[in-house]
């Protein structure tokens, strides 16, 4: 029988990788489920809801993992845990492949297999294993609700018969998944929204969602997408008239919702200090890029900064605020990626290494970090 084992995670994580459906579905597929106790709690499963669904609960993370096929958490295990797998074992989880690339090394230095979800080849077959939408969907919700609540004033347009208070001006920078649930709540709450990004494909999206699309449309623009579905690194040229535009328009903007995002580089500067000053005081900023370096010039990552009465809010994965939600669609993720690797009759993984996903995911193996993103650049 195929041992799925999940950890608690460690430090303020507050997500994790199983839920009570899904525990369900993997004891369906013929596997053994074993959770560290205590490990749903700041997702509301309880380890009495899990055991319900048919796991069992492990007083410690060494019992966890012992014997496991496959271990699942959200952010890259440690070493130890790592190294406590057998042989044949995978572990899969948002690895941060870019991240302390130190400790990736020793990781893939334990011999272990592991698997990184944020390089999910972004293809239809993939979609309902794509843990970057499945949670920047939330983050673009919640950075929006974070920012009406924030926000001193009411965000739609209300006609009372003391007077009329005006809709909030919101902007968002950067229409990926974020940016677009970002618009889809902004709407909803009321707001005047307006929306810019590199990628023409974003155009017809932002209007379909019933706000206003900004954006320099020069030849550049048109080339702007990846094959992959991302942005390219837009030149000196572009990002000087990108500035132009935007430090007229974000002069008039009562909430800012920044997304904006190229992979395995720093966050593109898009908002100045010179443009966070042109802003009315009161106004809010909500750098969903933080991590990343940020999208603003003041944005203090996992804090809120606050700049001539412009409050900036960098937080730190806002998904995980919303850990009910984001815990179960990632679990839901795992799920689908894993199905086709459990082999119910015969009772093991059966991995089929020639497969694009499991390729595409593949981080290391063989005592090497083996994927292609993290070989170093040839010449460099
Ligand atoms: P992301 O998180 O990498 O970046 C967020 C947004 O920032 C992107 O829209 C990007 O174009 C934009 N951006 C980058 N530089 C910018 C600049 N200088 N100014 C303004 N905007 C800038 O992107 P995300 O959310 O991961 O989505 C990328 C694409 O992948 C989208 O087209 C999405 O629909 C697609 N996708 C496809 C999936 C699949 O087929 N399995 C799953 C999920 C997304």
């Amino acid at each position: 029988m195929v041992k799925i084992a999940v950890t608690a995670e460690a430090g303020d994580e507050p997500r994790v990788a199983i839920s009570p459906e899904t525990v369900k579905k993997f004891v369906g597929l013929g596997c053994t489920v074993t959770v560290e106790k205590g490990a749903g709690e700041r997702s509301r499963f309880s380890d009495a809801a899990l055991q319900a669904a048919g796991a069992e609960i492990a007083g410690s993370s060494a019992d966890t993992i012992k014997d496991a096929d496959v271990l699942l958490t959200v952010a890259r295990p440690s070493s130890d845990n790592i190294n406590a797998l057998k042989s044949g074992a995978i572990a899969v989880a948002m690895m941060d492949p870019f991240g302390d690339r130190g400790a990736l090394d020793a990781m893939a230095g334990t011999g272990g297999t592991s698997f990184t979800m944020e390089f999910m080849p972004r293809i239809s077959r993939a979609q309902s294993m794509d843990v970057l939408s499945s949670q920047a969907n939330l983050a673009g919700y919640k950075a929006v609700v974070d920012a009406a609540s924030m926000f001193e004033q009411a965000m739609p347009m209300m006609m009372t018969a003391a007077g009329t208070v005006p809709a909030a001006k919101l902007f968002v920078m950067g229409v990926g998944v974020a940016g677009l649930q970002a618009i889809a709540t902004g709407r909803r709450l009321g707001a005047i929204v307006t929306a810019t990004d590199v990628r023409p494909a974003t155009k017809e999206q932002v209007a379909s969602l019933g706000a206003k699309f900004i954006a320099v449309e020069d030849d550049e623009f048109k080339q702007a997408q990846t094959a992959a579905g991302y942005a390219k690194p837009m030149s000196e040229a572009y990002q000087q008239k990108q500035a132009e535009l935007v430090a007229e328009h974000i002069a008039k903007q009562n909430i800012v919702i920044t997304t904006a995002l190229i992979p395995g580089r720093p966050a593109p500067k898009l908002i100045t200090k010179a443009m966070v000053e042109s802003m009315q005081p009161g106004s809010i900023i909500v750098d969903l890029a933080a991590e990343r370096g940020g999208n603003c010039e003041v944005t203090q990552a996992g804090d809120i900064a606050e700049h001539h009465g412009v409050r900036i809010a960098g937080p730190i994965n806002l998904a995980g605020a919303v850990p009910v939600n984001a815990s179960a669609l990632y679990a839901r993720n795992l799920l689908t990626f894993l199905t086709p690797l459990i082999d119910k009759e015969a009772g093991k993984l059966e991995i089929d290494w020639e497969d694009e996903l499991v390729q595409g995911t593949l981080l290391t193996k063989d005592g090497k970090v083996v994927h292609p993103n993290l070989q170093p650049k040839e010449g460099a």
